[in-house]
């Protein structure tokens, strides 16, 4: 295994921030991620998949551990159940599209999601009325701390809205190893999400497939947001507040065209793009860090922005939701 000392990390963030690692090393087994763990204990580490959920706001003062953990493969089925295993470091949409070709259902709301399938428990992913919880059946990781193998079922993962216990309890004792998902032989479709109705009309689909779906969801994602091979993202900066209902009906008096939605009892969902919109931002850039115009729940790096300009921006947008509508925003993205 090769440690790389001062490795630039722009390649490594889909933020595209040029940052640096004080060590960098791939791991392709769990033996190999072990021998790292003790050869350098005394480091501070960040497990990386495919970067597309962090911001590194400042040089990272330790050792990254790059997974490259590979492979996919149907370890059990039952009557109605297809049970799939696939490795932490394997391309998430590349997972979805193996399953879309063995007619593996559940997974296809979710496609082009960009990472890795190791982090997709991190934040529970989900996209367009489906989260991995739906379909999630267990996973293994390694116990950083106790050196031991551990394996979580769906309810130790205690999983919500981007939320784990690997993001809270948890966090940076678990390096996540493979995940596997419970998916349907006889497919059900979600389209409850009105705009995948929509497209599959246009695209002019007569008979609903997983396929159809999964090429719908490819269509909306590509339109909205932005690739970022072209500009640097990492999708939403923020969650879609949930506020108490009370709240909500008091803020229509002055936003009648304010959305939610139901979240729980007596909770409301609110869009933060439509906060931020509302609030002047959309569109807006100072240098090379902006709020995208077509999203604008979505920061980007237009080229040379540093991590700080963006955790800048990202601050006044907090600062001026909260003062428009009495909301705090809660950031999506990992603060590295
Ligand atoms: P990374 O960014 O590498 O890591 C994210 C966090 O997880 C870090 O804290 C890291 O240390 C930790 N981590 C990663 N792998 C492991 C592991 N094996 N064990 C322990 N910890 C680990 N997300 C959604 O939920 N829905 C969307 O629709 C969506 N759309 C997006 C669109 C765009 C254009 C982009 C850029 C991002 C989008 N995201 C979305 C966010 C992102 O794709 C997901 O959060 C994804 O799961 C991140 O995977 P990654 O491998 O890139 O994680
Ligand atoms: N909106 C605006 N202006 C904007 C953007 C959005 O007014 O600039 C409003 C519109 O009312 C729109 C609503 O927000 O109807 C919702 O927008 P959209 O359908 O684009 O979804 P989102 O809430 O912005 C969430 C997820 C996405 C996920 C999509 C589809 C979060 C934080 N984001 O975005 O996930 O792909 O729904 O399900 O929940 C991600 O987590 O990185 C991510 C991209």
């Amino acid at each position: 295994m090769q440690v790389i000392a001062n490795q630039s990390l722009q390649a490594y963030n889909s933020f595209g921030i040029d940052a640096s690692a004080k060590y960098f090393a791939a791991f392709a087994s769990c033996p190999q991620l072990q021998e790292l763990l003790g050869d350098f204990g005394q480091e501070q580490r960040l497990v990386l998949g495919g970067g597309s959920n962090l911001l590194f706001t400042g040089d990272f003062n330790g050792i990254v551990l790059k997974n490259e953990l590979r492979g996919m493969e149907l370890v059990a089925e039952d009557e109605q159940h297809y049970y799939v295993t696939v490795q932490a470091g394997e391309n998430w949409h590349e997972f979805v599209q193996y399953c879309l070709q063995r007619n593996y259902a559940g997974l296809e709301n979710l496609s082009l999601i960009p990472g890795n399938a190791g982090a997709s428990p991190m934040q529970n992913i989900g996209a367009y009325g489906v989260e991995i919880k739906d379909v999630f059946h267990s996973l293994d990781a390694w116990h950083i701390g106790d050196r031991s193998l551990q394996t979580f079922s769906l309810n130790d993962c205690a999983f919500g809205y981007r939320e784990s216990v690997f993001k809270k309890k948890y966090k940076d004792q678990f390096v996540i190893l493979n995940v596997t998902f419970r998916l349907n032989k006889v497919p059900v479709f979600n389209t409850g999400y009105g705009v995948i109705e929509q497209e599959l009309e246009r695209i002019g689909v007569t008979s609903l497939s997983i396929q159809a779906i999964a090429e719908a969801v490819i269509r909306i994602r590509s339109s909205k947001l932005p690739d970022p091979k072209k500009i640097g993202n990492a999708g939403s900066f923020f969650k879609n507040p949930i506020i108490p209902t009370e709240q909500y009906q008091r803020l229509l008096g002055s936003y009648a065209d304010m959305p939610g939605f139901a979240a729980a009892p007596s909770q409301t969902k609110v869009p933060a793009g439509w906060l931020i919109e509302k609030a002047g931002w959309k569109g807006y850039r100072e240098g090379d860090a902006g709020c995208y115009e077509k999203q604008a729940l979505v920061l980007v790096n237009y080229g040379h922005a540093s991590g700080s300009d963006i955790y800048a921006l990202s601050e006044k947008i907090i600062q001026s939701v909260r003062e428009r509508f009495s909301i705090p925003l809660e950031r999506e993205v990992n603060m590295i």
